[in-house]
């Protein structure tokens, strides 16, 4: 029986990364029934504004997607389209390892980085609910539920314990956001308390970024609302080599999108220059969640053997390969 996967590849650098994801899925002998859907701007723009009807049917019908990135207008426009598939199909964990590549020249390559990134991804103000209340003074609303922090606490701790992680942080701004960010903590203290074996410690986000870049090997599972896991997301990629080898899991109860951390790239889409591993990380993480734990790890093997040869990997980390050669030499590692 295959499984089935809705492909969407996105647009900027998404169809590149996301041919090259599949050509290397298909390598592990994996049977997968890709069905393509496409999203863009103009889709969304002609679909107005909401998500279009056969992307979300065959959601449902998959249950799993693997999704290239979508670019989303800044200051004004239609609401991210990413925040609302996350919505639409509460998608409440966005899960992403950040972890050294073997072979990756960076400030910080003589240490092991390998901690995993929880953010909640529903609420927070990504709300979407803003105002200009009278003109030129705009409110946005920072919206904090129980119910949802309690969900990404409880997530988190869990995916910790099953993967033998010793040190869960809870990371917010407390000291200034009392009510709203007072309420996430609570939630994950309370959540910790279940978890008596697992470390628990909390770090307000200004000294945590400092922290993550003076000593990011101290860092194990990380625990953010929507905004600041959004940030340290992108500042915890740069610490092991960017946003090109950063995958990620948007996780639900009936649904599962992966999808890398990285946006569509417009400064190299079409150029052959996309650095794919995001994507195929985020496919190693898809097949795991499939039950195929052999391809998964043949998957990430092959995709670290590249590295550590150093040969054929893609200018945004030094190399000089194209995306298709990098892609190349990963599905030959796979066959051979
Ligand atoms: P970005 O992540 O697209 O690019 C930031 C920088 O990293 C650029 O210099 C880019 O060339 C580089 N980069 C990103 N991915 C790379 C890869 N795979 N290989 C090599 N270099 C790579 O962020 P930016 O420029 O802020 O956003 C561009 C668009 O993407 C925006 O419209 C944004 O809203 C959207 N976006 C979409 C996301 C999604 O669909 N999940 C996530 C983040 C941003």
């Amino acid at each position: 029986m295959p499984h089935y996967c809705t492909l969407i590849p996105g647009d900027g650098i998404g169809p590149e990364v996301a041919q090259a994801a599949v050509r290397a899925v298909d390598a592990t002998g994996i049977d997968i029934c890709w069905r393509r859907a496409e999203l863009n701007e103009a889709i969304i723009l002609e679909a107005g504004k909401t998500l279009p009807k056969y992307l979300l049917d065959s959601l449902n019908e998959t249950r799993v997607g693997l999704k290239g990135p979508v670019t989303t207008p800044v200051a004004g426009g239609f609401q991210s389209v990413n925040v609302q598939l996350r919505k639409t199909l509460d998608l409440f964990a966005n899960v992403r390892p950040v972890k050294s590549l073997p072979g990756i020249k960076t400030r910080f390559a003589d240490l092991t980085i390998d901690m995993v990134i929880f953010r909640e991804n529903t609420e927070d103000l990504y709300s979407g609910l803003e105002q200009e209340v009278v003109k030129d003074v705009v409110t946005g609303l920072k919206v904090i539920t129980r119910a949802a922090s309690e969900r990404i606490a409880r997530y988190a701790f869990q995916y910790a314990a099953k993967n033998g992680r010793k040190q869960v942080a809870a990371i917010h701004k407390a000291n200034i956001m009392k009510l709203a960010d007072g309420l996430f903590l609570r939630c994950c203290r309370e959540v910790s308390e279940q978890f008596t074996h697992i470390k628990y410690k909390e770090l307000i986000v200004d000294n945590a970024s400092m922290q993550l870049v003076v000593r990011p090997e101290t860092f194990d599972v990380l625990l953010l609302p929507n905004l600041y896991g959004d940030i340290i997301s992108d500042l915890a990629a740069g610490l092991v080599g960017g946003l090109g080898i950063v995958p990620g899991a948007n996780m639900g109860e009936n649904h599962a999108v992966f999808e890398a951390v990285h946006g569509s790239a417009p400064d190299i889409a079409g150029q052959n220059k996309a650095n794919p591993t995001a994507m195929m990380l985020s496919a190693v993480m898809m097949l795991a969640h499939f039950g195929e734990a052999d391809a998964s790890y043949r998957l990430q093997a092959a995709i670290e053997s590249v590295y550590r040869e150093g040969k054929h990997v893609t200018g945004d980390v030094g190399g000089a390969a194209t995306t298709e050669e990098f892609t190349d030499a990963v599905v030959r590692n796979l066959k051979s």
